[in-house]
């Protein structure tokens, strides 16, 4: 079992309930016979490390129908009385009638007839008045049934804590439900109740994992009355549709309801733990609620050698989970790297996930994923993990749905005979929820995938900076798409490698997954197909999408939530941007090839860099030549290398071996006049995509004062459709990515 997202934050003012029979002249304190028997069921064996419960382990939990189905979870606490949530029964600042509900007491699975279960009407709802949404606390709610419960084996009252009474940190207790297994993954049938065994978490410790600016740089403040239950490393919580159910911890042979189920942040993720409304502090108001009600709800005394528990770390010393996917002593050796052999095919790489599943294109296993039958030669599929002194046998083939028509699908699961022991190496790769936003410029790694044929450029580093999702669709997206915020899953991940492309190489055949690092962490950010080109992979298909598919095959993939989130207003500003019109030559205009203009473009230079790295430059005057810094400086470096200039000849002679062509030429475009224009210098590692020169124009032509420049009137005087255009806007195009925004200029002290 895992949690419920936050749910919507209402503003509310619940006034007191008509109906309701309560008398708040009557002290509230008053001993009560302890008449009733409870928290104690008939002894049944349970399976503490399953998750389906056993009949009649959990006698007082309920399920609370609203139309005919489980909406939410409750305990009951006498005959005549359940505690549930109240934002099970407010919705926009409304309590919902008590007509529309009905409690199924003593029901275990929900599929079928509800045999030995029986139905109640609920006469009356009661939220505390100053109940105003889950995150302020007071989520607290009782139902007065509309005649008593029928007691027996699988029906009964729990007992409920003093305000006294203290659950201590690590204590371990228990959470009972029909609520999601996943976040947005529903209990499969037969709706069996699902139990988790939880730790309660102190009021300092729960408070440090929630200071954690997690995913959206989002905190939370915990508020008297709240009881937190989980653990740092997450995995094991409520979730949704487990509301209003109890959390129950056993002392002295009875079970005392610690705490309702209220809220959490996703479903079982790290340092995010379930977050439940202390029952101990509403002792006062339940015993107020149910007055003259007989039998009442049991209130047994907590004995006092309970009261003190484990040392409880504070705010200041507590310590966080870190997470335990997707670390690698070095770029390049993947710890998660799984080579699958499939007899009659070449290996075919995939990543493992989590301790039983690997993760590997469909591709891999051609004819064996048409039929809903596994392959028959499964049991001679072996799969080799870094670190495993053998190989691990298959036990199941999960493809995805869609992966034989649609490319971004072409995944499939492959499950292990025996889950593996994660440690350094073997560990899973983390995979993204799917709002996960890789910010651009985050490092990224290609990684073989699939049929990998050897890298290309052996001892190529592979390293790439994102682009920003804008850049992303303009240059590799479906026209008239719009392009998602941040938040939302991108449609492609476009990497901007960090070296040049080698000439002469070429990466067709070869399938890449990308691997992006956030904090020291790597994640499966996305998948490529065959290349269409020569050129190494440009746009990858985000895994994120799939996050759902795997952790609802796998349960217990390692979906980790967002690491970096510094995206402020320098993020992307994706509303205000239109994409430069595309033409077959790139973004915009002409391209210029020597070897199509069949003549020398006269103002091309080859800028030679430390003897050995060309680049393209401009001569924009006489003594000035313009060339992007990427190539002029290297990475981490700041000293200006040797660099020399030929002019007159870009192009007309092929470059010695030795030498790497580090950029593309710029994109010039004519005027209607037919003079050429420089308007963009490509930027690090792509063909496509150019800086704007527009926005340099005053730093230019403060550095250069020959340099000239047409007037920006001139500029929407192009030809008509066709040929080598320029859009009117790209002059003066925003928006380029920073990272090649800076261009420098070179002085010539020899001219040749
Ligand atoms: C919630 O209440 C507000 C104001 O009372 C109203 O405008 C809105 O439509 C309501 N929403 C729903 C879903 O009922
Ligand atoms: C509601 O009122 C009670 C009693 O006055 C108080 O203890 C509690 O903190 C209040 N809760 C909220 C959410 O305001
Ligand atoms: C740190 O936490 C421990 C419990 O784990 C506690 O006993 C100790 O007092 C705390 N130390 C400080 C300096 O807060
Ligand atoms: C398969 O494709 C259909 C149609 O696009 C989509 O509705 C469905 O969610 C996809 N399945 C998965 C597991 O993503
Ligand atoms: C898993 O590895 C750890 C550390 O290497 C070891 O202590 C443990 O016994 C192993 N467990 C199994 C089941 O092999
Ligand atoms: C790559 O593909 C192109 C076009 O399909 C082909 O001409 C070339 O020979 C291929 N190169 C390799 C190394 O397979
Ligand atoms: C995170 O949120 C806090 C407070 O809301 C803000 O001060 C801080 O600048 C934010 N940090 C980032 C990186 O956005």
């Amino acid at each position: 079992m895992s949690q419920h997202l936050l749910l919507p934050l209402a503003i509310l003012a619940i006034s007191p309930i008509p109906g309701a029979f309560q008398d708040s002249a009557l002290s509230p304190t008053q001993e009560e016979p302890e008449d009733l028997d409870c928290g104690r069921p008939e002894p049944s064996a349970r399976i503490m490390g399953g998750s389906d419960s056993q009949p009649g382990t959990w006698p007082w939990q309920v399920s609370l129908h609203q139309g005919g189905g489980h909406i939410c979870g409750g305990s009951l606490i006498a005959p005549s009385w359940v505690l549930s949530a109240a934002h099970c029964f407010v919705t926009n600042g409304t309590l919902e009638p008590a007509a529309e509900w009905s409690v199924v007491l003593g029901v275990h699975s929900q599929d079928g007839p509800l045999d030995g279960a029986h139905v109640r009407a609920v006469a009356a709802i009661l939220v505390p008045d100053n109940y105003s949404g889950v995150e302020s606390g007071a989520d607290v709610a009782l139902l007065r049934l509309a005649s008593p419960a029928r007691l027996g084996p699988t029906v009964r009252p729990v007992c409920l804590p003093r305000a006294s009474h203290r659950f201590a940190h690590g204590t371990a207790c228990w959470a009972t439900g029909w609520g999601d297994v996943q976040e947005a993954d529903p209990l499969p049938l037969p709706w069996v109740l699902q139990e988790v065994e939880l730790r309660v978490l102190g009021e300092a410790a729960c408070q440090c994992l929630y200071s954690r600016p997690g995913p959206f740089n989002l905190t939370f403040q915990l508020l008297p009355g709240m009881l937190c239950a989980g653990y740092p490393e997450g995995r094991r919580d409520t979730c949704q549709g487990d509301s209003g159910g109890p959390l129950v911890c056993k002392e002295g042979g009875r079970w005392f309801q610690a705490g309702i189920t209220s809220f959490g942040f996703g479903c079982g993720r790290r340092n995010r733990p379930g977050v439940f409304t202390a029952v101990a502090p509403y002792e006062a108001w339940i015993r107020e609620q149910v007055l003259g009600s007989e039998p009442g709800p049991a209130f047994p005394t907590q004995s006092p050698e309970l009261q003190s528990g484990l040392p409880e770390p504070t705010d200041e010393n507590c310590t966080i989970a870190l997470p335990e996917c997707g670390k690698a002593p070095r770029p390049g050796a993947w710890p998660w790297e799984a080579q699958v052999m499939v007899p009659g095919s070449r290996p075919c790489y995939g990543a493992l996930v989590s301790e039983s599943w690997v993760l590997a294109p469909a591709s891999c296993f051609p004819g064996r994923i048409s039929s809903d039958l596994p392959p028959r030669d499964l049991d001679n599929w072996r799969v080799m993990l870094p670190s495993r002194p053998r190989a691990e046998r298959v036990a199941r083939l999960v493809p995805h749905e869609n992966a034989s028509w649609d490319d971004a699908s072409n995944l499939a699961l492959l499950q292990l005979r025996a889950p593996v022991n994660l440690s350094v190496a073997p560990r899973p790769v983390c995979l993204p929820h799917p709002e996960h936003y890789f910010l651009p410029g985050s490092r990224c790694r290609l990684a073989r995938w699939g049929h990998t044929e050897p890298v290309p450029g052996a001892g190529s580093l592979l390293e790439a900076e994102l682009l920003g999702v804008w850049w992303c669709h303009c240059l590799y997206g479906r026209q008239g798409e719009s392009v998602p915020p941040p938040g939302e899953p991108p449609l492609a991940l476009c990497p901007a490698y960090q070296e040049e492309e080698v000439a002469g190489r070429c990466w067709n055949y070869s399938h890449w997954s990308l691997l992006c690092r956030e904090e020291g962490t790597w994640f499966l950010a996305g998948i490529r197909d065959l290349p269409s080109d020569c050129l190494r992979p440009r746009a990858f298909y985000p895994l994120q999408t799939h996050g759902p598919w795997i952790s609802h095959v796998t349960r217990g993939a390692y979906l980790e939530d967002q690491l970096a989130w510094d995206w402020g207003p320098e993020g992307e500003e994706t509303e205000t941007q239109t994409c430069p019109p595309h033409t077959e030559h790139g973004a915009c205009g002409l391209r210029p090839e020597p070897a199509l203009t069949g003549g020398l473009w006269p103002w091309l230079a080859e800028v030679h860099v430390a003897g050995e790295r060309v680049c393209t430059g401009i001569l924009v005057a006489p003594g000035w030549v313009l060339a992007a810094t990427h190539c002029i400086l290297r990475l981490g470096s700041t000293t200006v290398p040797y660099i020399e200039v030929y002019l007159g000849r870009a192009g007309a002679s092929p470059l010695p071996q030795s030498h790497q062509v580090t950029s593309a030429p710029p994109l010039l475009c004519q005027t209607e006049e037919g003079s050429w224009v420089l308007v963009g210098m490509a930027v690090r590692g792509s063909r496509d995509l150019f800086a704007a020169i527009g926005p340099e124009e005053t730093w230019i032509s403060q550095t250069v004062g020959e340099a000239h420049f047409l007037h920006p009137s001139g500029f929407p005087h192009w030809l008509p459709e066709g040929g080598d255009l320029c859009p009117p806007d790209m002059a003066r195009a925003s928006g380029s990515p920073r990272a090649a925004l800076f261009l420098l200029l070179l002085t010539l002290l020899i001219q040749g």
